[in-house]
């Protein structure tokens, strides 16, 4: 059944397979409450067996305004979008669309998500400059590893060391670096890699809860080095406790999770939403991660 027009309620939700387990309902139905707003964001599994243009005609035809896009359908969202922002071209890859006017508008706010939580911990002192002149180890080179590359070159920073499991793997991302001077490291040569840098990041899923841990060296970063796991369950994993036990700043990727949100709601509702700590808690509990 194809539903009437409602001009002021907004019908957006996200696409993935599976789906169940996304907390991005939690998160923008929280804000359209805290916001007095008229609208609802929901699950939308699309199998991809099925056509992907075929299902965001669905969507249109049904009155959604737009949708985020998750695994395995951030390449199809790219491929279907009639105008991409400067992110989602650099990264063939899209995960916030909006249909407006016929239009179907493509964007990616991955690395935003990143680079808004980061900021969000560190000095900004140490946001603005010294992270820009030191530099970064990243660790992985999967999609979150992609839209993290391009958010560090966008921010400036002037050295990025790049290290995977799989080296060509790293090799054939590199370029999403630049113009930071991206650096390939073996996986065997990961303390090195670290070495100096005023921030590490993990992107690997090395640390997840039941999973294989990261062995790594921190002794190299220096002492005022953040470090970074985009891996949320745990919520401190074995790499942030090795960081704090260094002294150093230990910061994991629940924040990454909401802050990529803030774009799409204020896309769709026009209010920019602000990640509380009261939000934090309410996912934190749903996820039934120990603190
Ligand atoms: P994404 O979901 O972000 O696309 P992915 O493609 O599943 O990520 O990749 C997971 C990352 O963890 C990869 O960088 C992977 O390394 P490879 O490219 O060599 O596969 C890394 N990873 C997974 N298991 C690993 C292990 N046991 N040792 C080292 N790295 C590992």
């Amino acid at each position: 059944m194809i539903d009437t027009p409602q001009i002021d309620f907004t019908k957006v939700g996200v696409i993935g397979w599976p789906i169940s387990h996304s907390r991005s309902p939690m998160i923008h139905n929280y804000w359209i409450s805290k916001h007095d707003l008229r609208g609802t964001y929901t699950r939308l599994p699309i199998d991809p067996a099925n056509d992907f243009k075929t299902e965001i005609a669905k969507l249109i035809e049904q009155n959604y305004q737009g949708a985020n896009v998750t695994i395995p359908h951030k390449e199809a969202a790219f491929a279907v979008a009639d105008e991409l922002d400067a992110m989602a071209a650099r990264l063939g890859a899209v995960n916030l669309l909006t249909f407006s006017a016929g239009t179907i508008h493509g964007r990616n706010t991955d690395g935003y998500g990143f680079m808004a939580h980061l900021k969000t911990v560190a000095d900004p002192i140490y946001f603005n400059i010294a992270l820009k002149q030191k530099p970064v180890c990243v660790l992985g080179a999967g999609g979150a590893t992609r839209a993290i590359l391009a958010a560090l070159a966008e921010h400036g920073v002037g050295e990025i060391h790049l290290c995977n499991r799989t080296r060509e793997r790293a090799e054939e991302i590199a370029h999403l670096g630049v113009p930071s001077n991206v650096t390939v490291f073996n996986w065997d040569d990961r303390d090195q890699a670290v070495e100096g840098c005023g921030l590490l990041v993990n992107t690997t899923s090395l640390g997840m809860a039941d999973g294989l841990a990261l062995d790594i060296g921190l002794a190299g970063l220096a002492d005022e080095a953040i470090v970074y796991d985009i891996i949320y369950t745990p919520l401190e994993t074995e790499l942030l406790k090795q960081a704090k036990s260094r002294g150093l700043k230990a910061v994991g990727g629940l924040g990454m999770l909401l802050h990529q949100a803030v774009p799409a709601f204020e896309a769709w509702f026009g209010v920019r939403p602000e990640v509380t700590d009261a939000l934090y808690e309410l996912v934190l509990a749903d996820l039934e991660i120990p603190k």
